[in-house]
């Protein structure tokens, strides 16, 4: 164990808003040691900024890791060549260039198909409905799984997260995890011909025709449907309850004034959808006073960097009009997050506008359920009750 600081927290509170107890350690203990979590806390921007490129110390490769077992071992616990040599595969299917030349078209289709469905209730909570839905269809276009819907891709990714932060080795989770990872399995092998046939944009035609090994192809696929599920439906959901809370922010990227683009980066700003990614020490180092010891498990706390009081004037307030360029929403090293121009482009460009163009007079609807937020690891809101004039 590092001979960093101990920090105790209140693991429940932590989950209700873990900010205050992130504050408190970036100002008195940046660097510190959480018995409950059974790990080391990297609290500030520029330390996480750092650590996360020295791949040497702060190793992605966990054998054993929870990942690793009920997964497989996919390109984001792996390290150097392993890493490169698939992520090199992987990136072009949704990099920047192929996010505007393919899949913007796809993603403008799939938000109004969502909404045409939407359109008549004149009410609804938006986390179940709009944002499940459209971060569902989105990632079912882009890892070819097009057999499944878009309530199944949810639950697979949440039983995967749920599996995967089960450090307490519960059944229940690991069993839900397994039958996901089982039909994710069931519904690639049903594509393989297919694909084999008809080769396409998606995620597992390019794998595919790469020749990268079928077990690798697998571990990816479901890296990309658990850690690609979430984040955008987080987003979605966020960022227009942001709004609806914050009218004068509204008015200015109605009028113009502010782009969606700017909306949706001080959203993840704001609660980064993923607050924590975890590392293994390789080897013996010492960083700024505190010395890690192999093996141990070290977390980079990119929600907290995102809010770290050197970049970020009032960090805990939602500002469409700040510089949030020091952000690490998407991570800041090797393993930078390879589906951010896909996240950027759905949410951005169309999930938000489009909600508000097609929504007539949308606003939020707590007498139906106030909002709620929850998560550490994972962090977004729980519901969000809107109505509209339909
Ligand atoms: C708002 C949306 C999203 C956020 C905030 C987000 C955040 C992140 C972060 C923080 C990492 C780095 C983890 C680390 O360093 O350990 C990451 C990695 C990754 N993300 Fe995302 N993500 C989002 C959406 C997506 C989507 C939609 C996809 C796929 C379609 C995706 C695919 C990946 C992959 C494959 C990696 C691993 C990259 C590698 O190891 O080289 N993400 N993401």
């Amino acid at each position: 164990m590092s001979n960093a600081p101990v920090v105790n927290i209140d693991p429940s509170a932590f989950w209700d808003d873990p900010f205050p107890a992130l504050a408190e350690m970036r100002a008195t203990t940046p660097i510190c040691f959480v018995p409950e979590l059974n790990a080391t806390l990297i609290t500030r921007r520029d330390d996480i900024h750092t650590c996360e490129k020295n791949v040497a110390v702060f190793s992605s490769d966990q054998p054993g890791g929870l990942m690793n077992v009920l997964m497989g071992q996919n390109m984001m616990r792996k390290d150097g060549d392993d890493h490169r040599k698939e992520r090199f595969v992987y990136y072009p299917a949704i990099s920047p260039n192929k996010v505007k030349a393919w899949w913007a078209s796809v993603f403008a289709d799939l938000t109004n198909m969502v909404l045409d469905d939407l359109i008549d209730r004149g009410s609804a909570d938006l986390v179940p409905t709009y944002a499940t839905a459209l971060s569902g269809e989105a990632l079912k276009a882009i890892t070819g799984l097009t057999n499944a819907t878009f309530q199944e891709i949810n639950d697979w990714s949440q039983a995967m997260i749920d599996g995967i932060s089960n450090y307490v080795g519960a059944p229940e989770p690991e069993a839900r995890c397994n039958a996901a990872t089982a039909a994710i399995d069931a519904a690639i092998d049903e594509r393989l011909p297919e694909l084999e046939h008809t080769p396409d944009m998606s995620l597992l035609s390019v794998m595919l025709q790469s020749g990268m090994p079928l077990d690798q192809v697998r571990a990816n696929i479901k890296l990309t449907i658990s850690g690609g599920q979430n984040e955008p439906r987080d987003a979605i959901a966020g960022a227009i309850y942001a709004l609806l809370t914050n009218p004068d922010q509204l008015e200015l990227v109605l009028n113009g004034s502010v782009t969606w683009q700017q909306v949706f980066e001080e959203y993840c700003r704001w609660v980064a959808p993923i607050c924590m990614s975890p590392r293994r020490i390789a080897q013996s180092h010492t960083f700024q006073g505190v010395t890690f010891e192999p093996e141990e498990r070290v977390m980079f706390m990119f929600g907290s960097a995102n809010h770290d009081e050197d970049y970020f004037t009032n960090p805990g307030s939602f500002d469409i009009t700040r510089d949030v360029s020091p952000n690490l929403t998407f991570g800041a090293g090797p393993h930078v997050c390879a589906g951010a121009a896909a996240s950027r482009s759905l949410v951005g460009d169309f999930a938000l506008p489009l909600a508000f163009e097609r929504l007539p007079d949308l606003q939020l609807d707590e007498s139906a359920a106030p909002t709620r937020f929850g998560g550490w690891a994972f962090r977004g809101p729980l519901n969000v009750s809107v109505k509209w004039t339909s």
